[in-house]
């Protein structure tokens, strides 16, 4: 654990002021899903687990589970042990019934001029169904196969997430930013044998040959031992191709000539387990190598939907728009499954929020009747940068927002709520983490205030605690911040990190745990890496990771992985990266390098070393600043002081470094970085 976190966010917290509450509008509750505060009591410990039932009671089950949790592989939790059911029925048969005619997604190309697809409830059916007879007709893919996803931000990415849903198969969607290189670590990690991608995609006014990553990653793979059999190719134009990189005759396949063979084709659903993987999503963590997140069927899915239904509060009627990637997390939960569940209308848009400038989401909203708004703090402090009376000028009436992925500022908060959202919506800040599925804390929208820059309680049947180091509890209302955990399970939470169980073990439940014997579920809480304080109204205000990973415009970095593509470079010795903060992106990384001797100081290697990051990453994950370093300033055990950097990066004063092995190079470090004082 870095000390830099906990110490400098503990000392935010004790400064940090009461704000002021906003309560709902009365427009607002007067159509809320969830009025009724005794939901809280119903999902209170005592009636722990078999509250869940009631998330459970919103799927289709093909046959009843027999028991709502089973603890004996714990820290493994299995909900719903039993029952059996199929996720893409869930999402899309089921609706036809009533809603064949609805639209189920709304795509918005990212470039303004081109027509708008709409996907209705039928359509999406039989498109699932054509995609799902490729996968297992054309590349035997059957239950349990992994097959890889890097797409962009169009429809034919939930179209084939639910193809593989429908045959039981694991998708592992990987954010199409990734590099080519990243992506095929995640596909030999995965052992998929399939690779799903698409020829390219409009970002910021360009079309971005998307293919070429396909081929890096297939030999990425390759050299991990894992051999893909197939790459299907998804074309952002009928008929075009839009690559500069050429179809591997036996290996490559465009999509949509494979689908002239299953035209109409209807495949049945593979009824799957409650417990069955749907799906693996990577993240980072604090060695280099990303976690797989395994996340279940059946408890996902209910989790995914209940909380879309209360916290979202997505009606039939209402038309939603999540403007994440469904690349994330958030994506999966909140484009995809949760509303899809609940047969929503969901847009998905192509593209980045300023192109062509920063009024794009408000007219999207405005053509489309958005009511529910829902996005990062990142993309509000941008926009509100960028084009602060923007929204005044467009027709547009939210009646709910969120927020998601990140601290938001009080301030930013403010000009969400009166500037975009008039007065009226209400805001939910909702706090969680690509391993739990759905949200950890938010405020029940039209039942609790709302408070800048808070998350608020935990959710129905979410009890968290705050421990400190050495597990001691802190209390609601203590000003001091400590290590945000969770009391219960719950049927979000992931189930394992694909094919590493004792890493799994290690990271999320061993730290609080007393007997690692112990098969109740009160003994194992769970830690979310989070440094977090509870304010006397139980509302939690979350400060920042404890553990090594930069949030960076809402992504999760692994400062190991960031330091391992400096590694990469000939020159570099030794690496070291910190968060510093920023004004749009909350964090970024900065870079310390020590060169290996003979090599001297030039722009050249600066340069060297972020294009390494993007080719191992991608460029998200691009630096702020490289400072190439005459040494890194070391304990006397030769550990690299990361807390000395992050506070010379961050402009703060590095405390007392006489301790140090080579103290005079902090000083050496604050000229370059801070200037002479
Ligand atoms: C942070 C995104 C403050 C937190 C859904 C967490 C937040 C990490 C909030 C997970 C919030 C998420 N307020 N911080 N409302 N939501 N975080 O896995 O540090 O991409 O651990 O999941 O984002 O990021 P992830």
């Amino acid at each position: 654990m870095t000390d830099q976190t906990t110490v400098t966010e503990a000392q935010i917290a004790v400064h940090w002021q009461e704000e002021e509450k906003f309560h709902p509008h009365h427009s607002f509750i007067a159509q809320a899903n969830m009025t009724d505060e005794s939901i809280y009591t119903r999902f209170g410990l005592d009636n722990f687990p078999d509250c869940y039932r009631e998330y459970a009671d919103l799927l289709t089950w093909d046959k009843l589970w027999h028991t709502i949790l089973d603890t004996s592989e714990a820290p493994t939790w299995t909900w719903f042990k039993g029952g059996m059911l199929n996720v893409s029925v869930n999402c899309v048969d089921r609706h036809l019934a009533l809603h064949r005619n609805k639209a189920a997604f709304i795509w918005v190309p990212e470039l303004e001029d081109e027509p708008l697809v709409t996907l209705t409830y039928q359509e999406l059916y039989a498109r699932v169904n054509e995609m799902a007879a490729v996968l297992r007709d054309e590349c035997g893919v059957k239950s349990g196969d992994r097959v890889t996803i890097h797409m962009p931000m169009v429809p034919e990415l939930p179209i084939t997430m639910l193809a593989c849903a429908r045959l039981g198969a694991v998708h592992s969607v990987v954010f199409g930013g990734f590099s080519g290189h990243a992506c095929g670590q995640r596909v030999s990690d995965s052992g998929s044998k399939v690779l799903v991608v698409m020829d390219a995609y409009y970002r910021n006014g360009g079309l971005i040959d998307h293919k070429e990553k396909a081929d890096e990653a297939v030999k990425t793979a390759k050299e991990e031992g894992v051999n893909v059999e197939h790459v299907l190719v998804w074309q952002r134009y009928k008929d075009q191709y839009h690559s500069q990189t050429k179809m591997h005759s036996s290996r490559d396949h465009f999509v949509a000539d494979l689908l002239t063979k299953h035209r109409s084709a209807i495949v049945p659903p593979v009824s799957m387990p409650a417990e069955a993987p749907l799906f693996l999503m990577y993240t980072s963590g604090t060695t280099g190598r990303p976690k797989g997140c395994q996340h279940s069927s059946g408890g996902y899915l209910s989790y995914a939907a209940g909380t879309s239904k209360f916290v979202q509060d997505i009606h039939p009627t209402d038309v939603y728009w999540c403007m994440a990637d469904i690349g994330w997390i958030t994506g999966h939960s909140y484009i995809v499954y949760g509303p899809l569940a609940l047969a929503a209308t969901s847009i998905l848009y192509e593209g980045v929020p300023g192109y062509p400038d920063s009024g794009r989401p408000w007219r999207i909203a405005e053509r489309l009747g958005v009511n529910i708004f829902h996005t990062a703090p990142t993309t509000i402090r941008m926009l509100r940068k960028a084009g602060p009376d923007e929204p005044l000028k467009y027709n547009i009436h939210f009646k709910h927002m969120t927020t998601v992925g990140e601290p938001i500022e009080p301030e930013v908060w403010r000009w969400y709520y009166f500037t975009v959202g008039k007065g009226k919506a209400a805001i939910v800040d909702t706090y969680w983490q690509t391993e739990t599925g759905g949200f950890l804390c938010s405020t029940m929208p039209a039942i609790h205030p709302m408070k800048p820059g808070s998350a608020g309680p935990g959710m129905p049947g979410i009890h968290p605690i705050i421990f400190d180091d050495d597990g001691h509890e802190i209390p609601a209302g203590t000003p001091k911040a400590g290590n945000m955990c969770i009391r219960n399970p719950w049927p979000g939470a992931f189930q394992t990190i694909y094919g590493d169980r004792d890493r799994f073990v290690k990271t999320y439940y061993a730290k609080f745990n007393k007997d690692p014997k112990s098969k109740d579920w009160r003994d194992w809480p769970y830690f979310t890496g989070d440094a977090a304080v509870a304010a006397s109204d139980g509302y939690y205000r979350i400060l920042g990771r404890v553990d090594d990973v930069i949030n960076v415009a809402g992504h999760r970095l692994g400062t190991k992985e960031l330091e391992s593509a400096c590694l990469l470079v000939e020159e570099v010795a030794e690496a070291a990266v910190v968060p510093v903060n920023d004004e749009i992106k909350g964090k970024m990384p900065e870079i310390y390098l020590a060169l290996k001797p003979g090599y001297k100081k030039s722009k050249a290697i600066e340069d060297k070393v972020v294009k390494s990051i993007e080719v191992s990453i991608g460029k998200i994950a691009r630096p702020r600043h490289v400072w190439i370093v005459s040494d890194m300033p070391k304990t006397r055990s030769g550990k690299i002081m990361r807390r000395v950097l992050a506070s010379l990066s961050n402009g703060r004063d590095v405390g007392d470094v006489t301790t140090l092995a080579n103290p005079e190079v902090v000083e050496e470090i604050r000229q370059m970085v801070q200037g002479a004082k």
